[in-house]
């Protein structure tokens, strides 16, 4: 049974603490008055995460003991650039012409406007064979991870790599998919796990992962930021293929990668029959506030029972959705042209050069780092410690704030990433901090 059935008022703050303290429930909660309606069952299970707040929390306590020390933010991945003057113009020229009669539009498609589905298949998609009509424009591409869960409802069996982005487990939790979480093992029961660590060049083991309907593949990474490379994603079609599985593929942070990884899994024979697609403009225009993604679902894609998998996710973002915001989609096409592209990816570049400080930065202090080159991520390695340590050791050291691996994860245990969105200034302080320090 909830500790809150007994119709307590629980403020926000505590349902973010850590599982322990919701265990001693403050006696002071005003009593209020309560429905008779049952809270959904599987947000009983959800494991509340608290990894954001707790570092907010834990960065809070820093300012009071230090509250002359200028606190650099390497935390949370948000983008940090303005989004170039080519497209927020373009956004602004649509939004004033809403006020006019001749520019005026309501309710766009709900799959979003032609012309950007036509943009985004022929800008990340060229020819890979994915046509217009499989490119459903979003709000996002967390949203996109919610509106698959609903597709796929709850008796679907599902993987994750761990570490991982934790809306895959946690929309999977909400969903019905997922076991109890187990204090033990940190982990869920009925999901399984595929660690990607150093020790297997970050790609799970398949030949001991077992067969599930669904496979949350997230390339280039995040946290660890590595790009999986062709032959790694090609042993994964070939997996899924042989299981009959679904892989849903995150790419991203696909245009980081340089190394000439992958930059979707439709780069990979077989992938159509077996591949869905989520991805997002938000890393790559820094349209993390704006709002614009989208989802690719090729029709050669199927459920047991023969039905296009396609013809579903129609539903889903008909019923669920309604269409991305038309002034993000005018936003999302400028990014697209020749120009727009290019400054767009001129702020990527810049996040990149940070990425290169900051892994230069940890290699001279004799860490080993993962990460930076293929994605906006570094992923730090302190073998034999534990990651609340280290940030914990780097916050008082440095004033630097970092997120600890093993909130993504079990698998991130003894890691911290450091994100290289930033103003490069800060990102160069932060180098010279961590350079005058022993860590
Ligand atoms: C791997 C991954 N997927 C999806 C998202 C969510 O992106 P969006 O802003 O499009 O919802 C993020 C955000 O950090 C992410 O890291």
């Amino acid at each position: 049974m909830s500790i809150f059935s007994s119709c307590k008022f629980v403020p926000h703050a505590i349902l973010l603490q850590p599982k322990a303290s919701l265990k001693t429930p403050n006696q002071s909660l005003a009593t209020v008055h309560c429905t008779k309606v049952v809270r959904n069952v599987n947000l009983e299970k959800l494991r509340h995460n608290y990894l954001f707040p707790e570092i907010e929390a834990r960065a809070l306590e820093h300012m009071k003991k230090y509250p002359d020390a200028n606190i650099i933010r390497l935390g949370i991945g948000d983008t940090t650039e303005p989004i170039p003057d080519i497209i927020t113009s373009n956004m602004a020229e649509y939004a004033k012409a809403l006020s006019t009669r001749k520019g005026y539009k309501g309710y766009g498609a709900e799959q979003g406007h032609k012309a950007l589905r036509k943009a985004i298949a022929e800008s990340f998609y060229k020819d890979l064979g994915v046509k217009d009509a499989e490119v459903f424009v979003s709000d996002g591409s967390q949203c996109d991870i919610s509106r698959l869960q609903l597709l796929l409802g709850s008796s679907v069996s599902v993987a994750v790599q761990d570490p991982n982005f934790p809306a895959y487990m946690d929309s999977s939790v909400i969903i019905g998919q997922a076991g109890d979480f187990l204090d033990e093992t940190l982990k869920y029961k009925n999901i399984e796990y595929m660690t990607c660590g150093p020790h297997n060049n970050f790609f799970p083991d398949l030949s001991t992962t077992s067969r599930t309907d669904i496979i949350f593949f997230c390339s280039p990474n995040n946290p660890t930021g590595h790009a999986a490379s062709h032959e790694q994603l090609t042993q994964l079609v070939e997996f899924a293929r042989k299981n009959g599985s679904i892989i849903v593929y995150d790419s991203a942070y696909s245009v980081y990668i340089t190394d000439g990884s992958p930059k979707s899994i439709y780069e990979i024979p077989g992938s159509r029959e077996c591949a869905i697609e989520i991805s997002s403009f938000s890393k790559i225009a820094g349209f993390t506030g704006v709002r614009l993604g989208w989802t690719v679902v090729p029709d050669e894609l199927y459920y047991a029972n023969k039905v296009p998998v396609i013809h579903d996710f129609d539903r889903i973002v008909c019923t669920c959705f309604n269409g991305a915001s038309s002034i993000a989609q005018a936003g999302g096409l400028a990014c697209l042209s020749p120009e727009g592209f290019k400054a767009v990816m001129s702020v990527v570049d810049y996040y990149k050069e940070n990425a290169k400080i900051l892994v230069e930065t940890f290699t001279s202090l004799g860490l080993v780092v993962y990460g930076g080159v293929n994605a906006p991520y570094v992923w730090v390695h302190f073998p034999g410690s534990r990651s609340w340590d280290m940030f914990s050791h780097i916050l008082n050291k440095t004033h630097i704030i970092t997120v600890p691996g093993s909130g993504f994860g079990p698998g991130g245990e003894g890691y911290i990433r450091v994100t290289a969105f930033g103003q490069r200034e800060n990102i160069l302080e932060a180098s010279v901090r961590l350079k005058n320090v022993y860590l």
